[in-house]
């Protein structure tokens, strides 16, 4: 069983759009997921909860709680675990951290978000995990994702190469229960997802 923590000490950075992404690629693959919701807000439980498909299991947790949950679904014989975490908790962020086999921390290409991942990076290294910085939200033109790859790398953490751009596909598809693998198959936002999980998977 795979488990990837999804980490940022940001809200809005990306985390829960990444995670419902990853999980329904991994699904596709052919692989057995799990969402694990350690945010009190709740936001991919409510997605769950609002989606027609039965797949990718979701499930609301305490950071408490995570290695009672992990052990279930190893139990329930899932293959793909997706910890989606809160933003300001950084005991919780850490527990996942520790309890994943790689973290991906989401950051948007824009100055402040990239003075702010400096804790998440932190939290990575303190968790001694392999770890990558996923810029997400990179808008269409314009230099800031070359500029803000630059300044991740500063951190000492790689860039995953494949850039996620702001796309409306994104937030359509949430909304629906869906992921714009769903909303938009053969669509540009579909295809950065299946990518980032084609990089992941080689990772883990
Ligand atoms: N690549 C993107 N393109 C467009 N909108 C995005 C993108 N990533 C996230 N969003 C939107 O930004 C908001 C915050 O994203 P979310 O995944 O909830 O962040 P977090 O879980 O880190 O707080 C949501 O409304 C989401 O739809
Ligand atoms: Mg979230």
């Amino acid at each position: 069983m795979k488990i990837i923590a999804i980490i940022s000490q940001k809200g809005g950075a990306g985390k829960t759009t990444l995670a419902l992404h990853l999980a329904v690629a991994a699904e596709r693959d052919n692989q057995s997921t799990a969402i694990i919701d350690l945010d009190p807000q709740a936001s991919a439980t409510g997605w769950g909860d609002s989606r027609a498909a039965e797949t990718p299991a979701v499930v609301s947790a305490q950071a408490s709680q995570l290695q009672k949950v992990l052990d279930a679904a190893r139990t329930s014989g899932a293959d793909f675990v997706i910890l989606d975490t809160a933003p300001h908790s950084e005991s919780a962020a850490l527990a996942a951290a520790r309890a994943a086999d790689f973290i991906l921390i989401p950051c948007r290409a824009a100055i402040l978000d990239l003075r702010a991942i400096s804790d998440s990076i932190d939290l990575a290294k303190l968790a001694q995990k392999p770890a990558a910085v996923v810029l997400n939200a990179v808008p269409p033109r314009g230099s800031l994702a070359q500029d803000a790859e630059q300044a991740v790398m500063g951190y000492g953490v790689p860039v995953v190469p494949i850039h996620i751009g702001q796309r409306a596909a994104f937030q359509h598809a949430l909304t629906a229960g869906q992921t714009a693998q769903e909303y938009e198959p053969g669509g540009k936002a579909a295809e950065e997802m299946t990518q980032l999980y084609q990089w992941l998977v080689q990772r883990v």
